[in-house]
């Protein structure tokens, strides 16, 4: 269990980049503009942003909290604080849904390599239709060997890094793709908001219509808040765990925060503009963003380049999400089993890939996969909905709880400002710990648990 010579951010900057490399992921570019086009757009969107103030900024402070603190990954971290008890056990889940996470969104990084390579071959950046491109699209992720293939690649990708540990792995990456990524996605948004049609997608984004709201659409949002920050597994408390002791942790935290939401808006108005101006229907699914991009490269000036360019750097945003993922279980092997780190990350990554398979057949390859148990949605949108949305918000529960009732607000926030800056507002922290998230995120679980609406 000891902490020694399990690395440290170089720095506060370090964290904001490795911590913002996590939460800015194929869950902004991919999993945010079709989740808001299947809940109906701008209501969606409303509530996502409030579940984002209200829910997401005091678990990201509460799990830095605990990872400053203790120093341990999540299983290890409830160990310390709580011994004997069972909250082991959330750390246990969280451990899981990191598992179970890295099985399915390493499937959608194998379709962002698929699409680099479509840029690179010319196929992406010459399609002006939306037919053609869904024909590309469906080309590329139907088949039986290639996505599975794809997935092995990224999963590999994955495993590299994480051997390689904390700052000299991670850290690195990011430091220059992530601002890079940020100023494509500027000049993309530009281009597809100047679109002709563009302006009926920015309304559809901003323009609530609030008889869409419905139980659906709010677990929806919940769980997209929470998935986009990585946020109800851990992720957090372990790069928590790695934050130099003399560094602004309370500032770090909510610069994440918001640094990861902006992305998530400035895709939207990058899709939806595009989606309203080549008549993609915005309820498409998991394939939207795959397939209305293009049509954006095609009207771009070097469009093929950008393309590349940008399916380059969609891939190294999901990598260092993927890194996050791998790296919660490979820390709670470390620490606790004494696992050497470069064995956990191959034998865990290899054990994931594994489980990734019936999701990357799941696209058309094998029907049984295509329309699983009857429900009419495909294996991997259920690996989505029950790690992605349902365990993270249970996850979230109870680490409010924890914080706000066993653990406590005072220890929370000794922990947070250990290096002697301050949490501005943390009165309202704490209301919103204590009070506001669990009797928010319990009421949708309890209510969809009775209902049974979701599924
Ligand atoms: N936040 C990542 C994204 O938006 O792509 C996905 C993710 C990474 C979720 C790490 C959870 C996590 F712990």
């Amino acid at each position: 269990m000891a902490s020694a010579g399990r690395g440290q951010w170089s720095g506060k900057a370090g964290f904001i980049l490795a911590a913002a490399g996590s939460a800015i992921g194929l869950g902004n570019i991919w999993r945010f503009p079709y989740t808001a086009g299947e809940n109906g757009g701008g209501a969606f969107v409303l509530v996502y942003l409030a579940f984002v103030l209200l829910i997401g900024v005091p678990v990201v402070l509460s799990e830095l909290s605990i990872g400053r603190f203790t120093k341990l990954n999540p299983v290890g971290a409830f160990k310390k604080l709580a011994p004997g008890t069972n909250w082991k056990w959330l750390g246990g889940l969280g451990v899981l849904t990191g598992f179970g996470i890295l099985a399915f969104y390493s499937v959608i990084a194998g379709w962002t390599l698929s699409y680099l390579w479509g840029a690179i071959t010319g196929q992406v950046g010459g399609v002006t239709t939306a037919e053609q491109s869904n024909a590309v699209f469906e080309a590329l992720i139907g088949g039986s060997l290639v996505p599975v293939i794809l997935t092995a690649i990224f999963m590999a990708m994955t495993i590299l890094v994480v051997r390689g540990g904390v700052s000299n792995g991670i850290e690195r990456a990011t430091k220059i793709l992530m601002p890079t990524l940020l100023v494509m996605l500027v000049v993309m948004a530009i281009r597809a908001m100047t679109l002709d049609g563009g302006g009926a997608g920015i309304a559809y984004l901003f323009q609530p219509d609030f008889s869409k709201l419905s139980v659906d659409v709010i677990m929806a949002a919940l769980g997209q808040a929470l998935f986009s920050l990585s946020l109800g597994m851990g992720a957090m408390i372990t790069y928590g765990s790695y934050f130099p002791d003399r560094e602004n942790l309370p500032q770090a935290g909510i610069v994440v925060a918001f640094f990861d939401t902006g992305i998530a808006i400035l895709a939207g108005l990058i899709i939806f503009p595009a989606l309203f101006s080549v008549g993609v229907d915005p309820s498409a699914g998991p394939g939207l963003v795959f397939v209305v991009l293009p049509s954006i490269f095609a009207q771009l000036p070097a469009g093929g380049l950008f393309a590349i360019a940008f399916y380059f750097l969609l891939t190294i945003a999901a990598l260092t999400s993927t890194i996050s993922l791998l790296e919660v279980v490979v820390a709670y092997f470390v620490d606790e089993k004494q696992w050497d780190r470069k064995k956990a990350s191959l034998w865990i990554g290899l054990a994931c890939l594994v489980f990734a398979v019936p999701s990357a057949l799941s696209q058309g390859a094998v029907g049984g996969l295509t329309d699983f148990l009857g429900t009419g949605v495909t294996y991997l949108d259920i690996q989505n909905i029950i790690w992605g949305n349902y365990s993270l918000s249970i996850g979230a529960l109870g680490l409010c709880i924890f914080v706000g009732w066993k653990w406590g607000i005072p220890s929370a926030l000794e922990a947070l400002e250990a290096s002697g800056h301050k949490l501005q507002g943390h009165t309202l922290w704490s209301i919103l710990v204590r009070f506001v998230c669990p009797v928010a995120v319990g009421a949708i679980l309890v209510y969809i648990m009775i209902t049974q609406q979701y599924f």
